[in-house]
């Protein structure tokens, strides 16, 4: 049986502050389901909520080494849908009130990274796969082949890191070498964490780690390049031959239209039923109620990569034409101020909601008839995944995920499960709106666009297998 140990910064339902979460929170249930034992390390945050702390479980205490430190580390576990989560404790390092955005963020991530291969030879459990996620983790390859290749236990594992977002790489000083991470000078170079004259953790795991991933075939493409490389492209280059695209999926469990309790009144391919839920919505946000007006959501991170001044651009364009906006979500607070001003001018058309609602976020999904994700760039993207199978229709800016998960309907083959436009440009975005609009008016054409999409299987089945297909050419390679 494959042995898995994920290593993250975050995981649902535990901490969670974007898609990496919702990724650690399922992918594991898609690879437990195939018959892997799988488990997951997490940083013990006095942020994550009080039901789960109090289902932990103390296992016991070690000390971790740190450069010249040696710092307590507590082992706790939650067994949850049949998967064990270990959270490691420090106090100093993670009794704080957000989780990330410290000074010492480099030391408190490195502690997670030395901890969680130290804590391996005390539990019952030796993976042969440590999958590693994002900067968080990215010197797990590194401390791996420095401390801990040479000893039994650890020596036939293997390596497998996974970027879902290249841009941020977590970059530290040059003291952090041996100070922090306790590496000597060999490891400061061009092919090692050197990175202007500094130390990069993204960069470590894109070094070190025997195979890489990212989030979408697409994005493993773009990230080649100076454009989306974040000025890791030429080492992206480098690997190519270990770098993989495989989506996400989501949890198809969690998000189901069909027994969503969050929303009005559950549905699985009935566009009457689901416009009950926009009737309803509309009722709630003090919109004009009227099945027939067309709906667009926006569910996001208020951020710019996402695309939103292309919205900010043409938003009075927009709303001068019969069709309603929604917004919900936090972020720059000048995304926030702009949308929240704009309501005073549009209030029977645009509702805005500068906050982070699970539950309201579904019921937006369920009511609304098309969701717009204009990105910059995505490596994934998670928003359009839940639109497709509440069937509201994705509109997208070919990049990335997005190119990979949405394809623009064609009128004359009735495939497609949304609408696209390529390049960044504000009307070439609201000149798609409009065709999708127009679309919404010929009830036909768009309940095949909707059968299309609510058809649209993005479970973690088939990615959930790739990723088994990589671990198994990691295992059968033997020893370095
Ligand atoms: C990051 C990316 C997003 C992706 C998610 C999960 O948040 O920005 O596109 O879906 O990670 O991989």
């Amino acid at each position: 049986m494959l042995k898995i140990l994920h290593i993250a910064a975050e995981a649902s339902p535990f901490i969670k502050t974007g898609g990496l979460a919702d990724v650690i929170g399922s992918l594991p249930k898609a690879l437990l389901s195939k018959g892997l034992d799988v488990r997951v390390v997490l940083p013990k945050y006095r942020t994550i909520t009080q039901i789960w702390k109090e289902q932990m479980v103390w296992e016991k205490s070690i000390t971790v080494p740190l450069g010249w430190r040696n710092q307590f580390c507590g082992i706790e576990t939650i067994h949850h849908e049949g998967i064990t989560f270990y959270f490691l404790d420090n106090e100093y390092y993670y009794n704080r009130e957000r989780i990330y955005g410290y000074e010492d963020d480099g030391e408190r991530f490195a502690f997670f990274c030395r901890a969680a291969l130290a804590f391996l030879s005390h539990i019952d459990f030796q993976p042969q796969i440590l999958h590693c996620h994002d900067w968080h983790a990215g010197l797990v390859s590194v401390f791996w082949e420095a401390f801990y290749s040479h000893l039994p236990f650890y020596k036939n594992m293997r390596t497998i890191f996974t970027i879902h977002n290249l841009q941020y790489q977590g970059v530290f000083p040059q003291y952090f070498l041996g100070d922090v991470l306790g590496l000597d000078a060999r490891y400061f170079t061009i092919d090692g964490l050197e990175y202007q004259g500094q130390i990069n953790y993204m960069k470590a795991g894109l070094v070190f780690s025997d195979l890489l991933t990212t989030v979408s075939k697409s994005y493993s493409e773009e990230i080649q390049t100076p454009y989306f490389g974040e000025t890791l492209d030429g080492l992206l280059r480098k690997k190519r031959k270990q770098l993989f695209g495989i989506v996400n999926g989501i949890d198809y469990d969690l998000y189901s239209p069909s027994k969503d309790p969050y929303i009005y009144l559950p549905y699985h391919d009935d566009l009457q039923d689901k416009a009950f839920n926009k009737i309803k919505l509309q009722e709630e946000f003090g919109l004009q109620v009227d099945s027939n007006m067309p709906m667009i959501a926006i569910v996001s991170r208020l951020v710019s990569s996402k695309g939103l001044d292309l919205v900010v651009h043409i938003l009075d364009e927009l709303l001068t034409r019969d069709v309603q906006l929604v917004v919900l979500g936090t972020g720059d607070e000048k995304y926030e101020t702009f949308f929240q001003q704009a309501v005073a001018r549009y209030p029977s058309k645009l509702s805005v909601h500068i906050q982070f609602d699970d539950a309201l976020a579904r019921k937006i999904y369920a009511a609304s008839d098309l969701f717009l994700m204009p990105s910059r760039y995505e490596p994934c993207g998670i928003g359009q995944l839940i639109a497709l199978r509440y069937g509201s229709i994705p509109i997208v800016r070919e990049t990335g995920g997005l190119k990979d998960t949405v394809q623009a309907y064609n009128d004359y083959k009735c495939t497609g499960n949304g609408f696209s436009f390529t390049h960044y440009n504000a009307h070439d975005m609201l000149f798609t709106i409009q065709r999708a609009l127009k679309s919404f008016q010929d009830k036909e054409l768009w309940r095949k666009v909707f059968l299309n999409a609510v058809h649209s299987d993005f479970s973690w089945h088939q990615s959930a297998q790739q990723y088994i297909n990589l671990y198994k050419t990691l295992t059968f390679q033997g020893q370095k």
